[in-house]
């Protein structure tokens, strides 16, 4: 091989480790602050509570909420078709490799999933949830104050009435 070719070679290589590395970063940086970036989303899933990280239920969970947006947890969510086939695209490509259903059916919701339950239920007195300022676990925002921008980290959070530990 040619030296040219072989210095070509290298540098293909080093993008690629590159590449890989800046993967695995946001990979993990993605546990606290969440990549996302569609308006029609933010939009159209932020209105009654905030847009949830797509990253925190699988396609399958994905696919079963956005067929049901007629009978959304007691409320009409619907969308227009196109609106709505491009939202299950985005929710598609970018959900969870976590497996979030239960007894062979989908759930609905990231609350009750046991990633979301192991996570959150050490430092969380009972009764918080049902605290007027808090009102379910679905409200994200009540405890992770930058949850509208999809920042769950540490400094961001305030849990209403303290946490255990
Ligand atoms: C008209 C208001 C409204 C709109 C618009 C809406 N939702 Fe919801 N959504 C709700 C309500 C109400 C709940 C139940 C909240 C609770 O249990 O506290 C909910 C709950 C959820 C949950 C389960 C939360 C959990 O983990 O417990 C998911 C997931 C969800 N919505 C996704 C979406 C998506 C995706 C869209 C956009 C297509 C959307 N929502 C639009 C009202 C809405
Ligand atoms: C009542 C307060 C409260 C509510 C509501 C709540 N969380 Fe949390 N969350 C916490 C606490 C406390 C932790 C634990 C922080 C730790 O151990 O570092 C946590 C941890 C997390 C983490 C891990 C962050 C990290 O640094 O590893 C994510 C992601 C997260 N929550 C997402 C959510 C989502 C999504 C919702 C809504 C569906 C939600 N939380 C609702 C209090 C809450």
């Amino acid at each position: 091989m040619s030296p040219v070719r072989n210095a070509l070679r290298h540098a293909a290589i080093y993008v690629i480790a590159a590449a890989a590395t800046a993967h695995a970063f946001f990979a993990h940086a993605g546990d606290h602050a969440f990549r996302v970036n569609n308006p029609a989303y933010q939009q159209e899933c932020g209105s009654c509570h905030v847009a949830y990280p797509p990253q925190l239920l699988s396609t399958y969970s994905w696919y079963a909420v956005m067929a049901g947006l007629d009978g959304h947890f007691g409320t009409d969510a619907s969308l227009e078709r196109t609106q709505r086939a491009q939202i299950v695209a985005f929710l598609a490509l970018n959900a969870g490799e976590r497996d979030t259903s239960a007894g062979g059916k989908p759930l609905l919701r990231i609350t009750e999933t046991r990633w979301f339950t192991k996570e959150h239920h050490k430092e969380i007195a009972a009764g918080t949830a049902g605290r007027d300022e808090v009102r379910s676990m679905a409200n994200c925002a009540a405890c992770h104050r930058d949850a509208d921008r999809f920042d769950y980290a540490e400094r961001s959070l305030g849990v209403p009435g303290g946490r255990t530990r």
